[in-house]
């Protein structure tokens, strides 16, 4: 029996399987699921070890680490797969049609927080794996499992746990399946994603909220004064208008340029995607270009003030706002959030009191669009879906794809099931069950192929 044979006989088990792992809420970013994500983690390391590699829990300062190996001959190459079991907060919950974690199949998706983001794709990878060493008895190389559960929270304690166990992740090569198709036609491998700064911005004003009628013209009302330096932060041409955001931004290559106009991007499908009959940006570059190799900044949500019921005439006393900058390679995030403070501050007026909260962030990067690695992704893509895919970039980012260069020495190949339409982040998330199943087949491919390019 081959590893196609394999999971073409177990598609409903797996379908099964998924269903079980898309049920437990392990949703990062809230504490009061602390417990659900240590039992994903469980899951996955039984559901590791029951395909025979040998597993283990790490915890960490934070959600706790899942690491497996199935070692076969250290003259074989090594593959360190990466996956996270962690998802995003799944409100707004009135615009689910079904619960977030309650799966359901509807017109060929599998609809689930974490469905394609990322407990489907990472569970493509096991499950390709696992139909190898059921036909074979073995694996064609050493494979390595390093599951975490705090991505969608920017991986604060991934870096510090690499760094202690830098051998026990000792490879030769990286795979992470956390990115998407080019479209519903064209598979795709990204050979960059953007980084990421996070900050949230407090704009003070009297030390208590006001009636809007005695103080209104006496004092700076804090919304008002938020919305305003949030205006300034674009100019009239969509570039960002923090002094030095753009020092360390290389211009987009010709040999980009040139591979960018050639894939089959439809902006009118794009735009009704999203439902925008127009689309906005840096003035100058392509939707693709904006979207892949220039740094933006973004307002990601915004409060003060009374939003109950009725009116309520008051001045209140702060505002607040979420800010989060996407950033080139060569972009650190400290610096960009150094600068994001110091000119909030200098554009401040003196009226208002503003703090700058800097959280954490990741690096963009760009890894080889050529060599052996790349083209055993390829070949394994071709044999998973018929097709061969193109090479893109995302906009979006994954932390440990900076930290495997930097800790490990090591690039990673970055192969996407997703697409871009599979509301990820969004209510109902979903995945289609062809692309789990291409995802399995790419996965079952690839050990042989990648067994090729490290001999
Ligand atoms: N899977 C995404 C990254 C991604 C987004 C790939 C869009 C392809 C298209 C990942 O799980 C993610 O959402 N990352 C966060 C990281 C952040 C919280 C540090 C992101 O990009 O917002
Ligand atoms: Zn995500």
């Amino acid at each position: 029996m081959s590893a196609r044979d394999f999971l073409k006989k177990t598609e409903k088990q797996r379908m099964k399987e998924l269903f079980e792992l898309l049920r437990i809420p392990s949703v990062s970013a809230k504490s009061e699921h602390k417990k659900d994500c240590a039992a994903c983690a469980r899951w996955l390391a039984d559901h590791l070890k029951r395909i025979g590699f040998k597993a283990r829990i790490y915890p960490t300062g934070g959600h706790p680490v899942v690491y497996a190996e199935y070692l076969v001959d250290p003259r074989l190459p090594t593959a360190l797969y990466y996956g996270h079991y962690d998802v995003q907060p799944p409100e707004p919950l009135e615009l689910w049609k079904t619960g977030p974690f309650d799966p359901v199949v509807r017109s060929g998706y599998i609809y689930a927080r974490g469905a394609t983001d990322d407990k489907g794709q990472t569970l493509a990878q096991v499950k390709g794996v696992e139909a190898v060493i059921k036909a074979t008895g073995t694996l064609p190389i050493n494979v390595k499992f390093m599951i975490e559960g705090e991505e969608e929270v920017a991986s604060a304690h991934l870096p510090g746990w690499m760094k202690k166990n830098k051998k026990l992740l000792k490879a030769d090569i990286c795979i992470v399946s956390d990115t998407g198709q080019f479209n519903k036609k064209t598979p795709a491998v990204t050979y960059g994603l953007r980084g990421i700064a996070s900050s949230e911005v407090f704009v003070y004003g009297p030390d208590h909220d006001v009636h809007s009628g005695t103080f209104g013209g006496t004092i700076a009302n804090p919304v008002n004064t938020l919305c305003w330096m949030v205006g300034q932060l674009h100019d009239k041409n969509g570039r960002v208008a923090i002094p030095g955001f753009y020092k360390r931004t290389k211009p987009v290559s010709k040999w980009e340029r040139t591979q960018f106009r050639k894939l089959p991007f439809d902006e009118a499908a794009f735009k009704k995607s999203l439902g925008v009959s127009r689309l906005q940006g840096e003035k100058g570059y392509s939707t693709l270009e904006r979207a892949w190799c220039r740094p933006t900044l973004d307002v990601n949500g915004i409060k003060g003030g009374y939003q109950g019921e009725g009116a309520k005439t008051i001045i209140p006393s702060m505002a607040s706002c979420k800010i989060t900058m996407r950033l080139v390679p060569d972009m650190e995030p400290g610096e960009a959030l150094n600068l994001l403070e110091k000119y909030l501050k200098k554009i401040a007026p003196k009226t208002v009191r503003v703090k700058v909260d800097k959280h954490g962030g990741a690096s963009g990067v760009v890894v080889p669009t050529e060599g052996p690695w790349l083209a055993a992704a390829a070949r394994a893509i071709k044999a998973g879906f018929g097709k061969d895919p193109v090479f893109m970039k995302e906009g979006g980012s994954i932390p440990v794809v900076a930290d495997f260069k930097k800790i490990l020495g090591l690039d990673t190949l970055l192969i996407g099931f997703g697409q871009a339409d599979d509301n990820v982040h969004s209510p109902n998330e979903r995945f289609r069950v062809m692309d789990f199943e291409r995802g399995c087949r790419t996965a079952a491919a690839l050990p042989d192929e990648l067994a090729k390019a490290g001999r």
